[in-house]
């Protein structure tokens, strides 16, 4: 069925204006009698952040924005699935378009700017989903906003009664001035803040996860900071990381001069430096989502070993299709019987070591 939907509708998809296919492909998932995913091997389980991950496979952030399909992205066989960016009040974003296919890149340029039902309406939808699984919500703030951290405040408030886990993402490249957040005085506060709105939205509940998702762009320096100002503040873990403002060597060099994050294969290097980077500086004192460019069981593994206890993906989705999913588990059982490995836990940060010993990724 999975291999069915990826023959017939990704030609199709393809051949369209990018958002108009994201849109048919939400329509899509709605609809499709998907059957459920075959139960996931034990030894693809994974814990963190005091939850149990069926597999380590999550549905990055930014595809299903408005948690309208979580129940269907189970059946695919995710391990987890973050819904979001959600902000406080409904909000259109950037004017389109806003969303560019690199096809001979496999790469993914978008600067939508935070486009969102907001929190209330995001809140209703979760609050009557159907299948079980763990469900993530991504939060941040309205574009016209004065008091950025406020923004966070009121969407742990209203989201946390639903989601598993919250990330306070202060990554996203196209809002302008919020990747300041990630400056140390300003996310010093901003994680105070949080922490005390997740602790008063639990009250007679669990705490839910707090994780923090940066930018694949931040120097060293900074992430020296923000790592230590997360450890301090106890947050539950990192999300390593966004799309990058920066531009690797890319064929379609005129689709490349568009404004905004780059994700997919040619984020792969910089974002897997930055996660092993991070490994390092958190010293196991939380675990990680990796995130970026992964496409294949190889550089899903390759994440875990530079430090991932979890990994995400969105734009291999667009090139690889939903078998991706699949393959990369299987690839992963593969990887764990060759390394003589009993579960995927005992690859965790096996390479960040070497992998922040190598030349900077061009
Ligand atoms: C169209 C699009 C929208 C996105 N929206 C969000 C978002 O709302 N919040 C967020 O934290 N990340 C967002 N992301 C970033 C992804 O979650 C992910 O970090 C990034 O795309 C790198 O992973 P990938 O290479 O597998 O796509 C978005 C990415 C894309 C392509």
């Amino acid at each position: 069925m999975i291999a069915l939907f990826d023959r017939l509708a990704r030609p199709l998809l393809r051949a369209l204006d990018p958002e108009i296919a994201h849109g048919l492909a939400l329509y899509a998932l709605k609809l499709a009698p998907i059957p459920g995913a075959a139960p996931d091997d034990e030894k693809l389980r994974m814990q963190a952040f005091g939850l149990t991950f069926p597999n380590p496979v999550g549905l990055a952030a930014g595809f299903d924005k408005n948690a309208e399909v979580t129940d269907a992205l189970f059946r695919l066989g995710f391990g987890f699935v973050e819904a979001g960016g959600v902000t406080p009040k409904p909000q259109p974003g950037n004017p389109r378009p806003r969303l560019f296919r690199l096809d001979a890149d496999e790469a993914v340029i978008n600067r939508f700017g935070f486009n969102s039902e907001g929190v209330e309406a995001v809140a209703k939808r979760l609050a009557v989903r159907g299948a079980p699984g763990i469900v993530g919500i991504n939060i941040g703030a309205n574009k016209d906003t004065v008091d950025r951290a406020a923004d966070y405040v009121a969407c742990i408030a209203a989201l946390a009664p639903h989601a598993d886990f919250l990330t306070v993402n202060i990554s996203s490249p196209n809002t302008p001035g919020l990747r300041n957040l990630q400056q140390a005085s300003a996310l010093d506060d901003l994680l105070a803040r949080v922490i005390e709105a997740r602790e008063r939205a639990a009250i007679g509940t669990k705490p839910r996860p707090l994780l923090l998702k940066i930018a694949p762009d931040l120097t060293l320096g900074d992430l020296d900071d923000v790592v230590g100002i997360a450890r301090r503040r106890r947050i539950d873990g990192m999300i390593i990381g966004n799309t990058t403002l920066s531009r690797p060597a890319l064929r379609e060099s005129a689709k490349a001069k568009e404004q905004g994050g780059l994700s997919g294969r040619p984020l792969f290097a910089l974002s897997t430096r930055m996660l092993a980077e991070t490994y390092v500086r958190a010293e196991g004192a939380f675990p990680l989502i990796g995130v970026g460019g992964v496409d294949s069981g190889a550089a899903a593994f390759a994440k875990i070993k530079a430090g991932a206890n979890l990994i995400q993906l969105y734009s291999g989705l667009i090139f690889r299709g939903v078998g991706l999913i699949g393959a990369i588990k299987k690839d992963l059982l593969d990887f764990l019987r060759i390394g003589r490995l009993d579960s995927l836990a005992d690859a965790v940060g096996r390479d960040a070591a070497s992998v922040t010993a190598e030349p900077w990724p061009a």
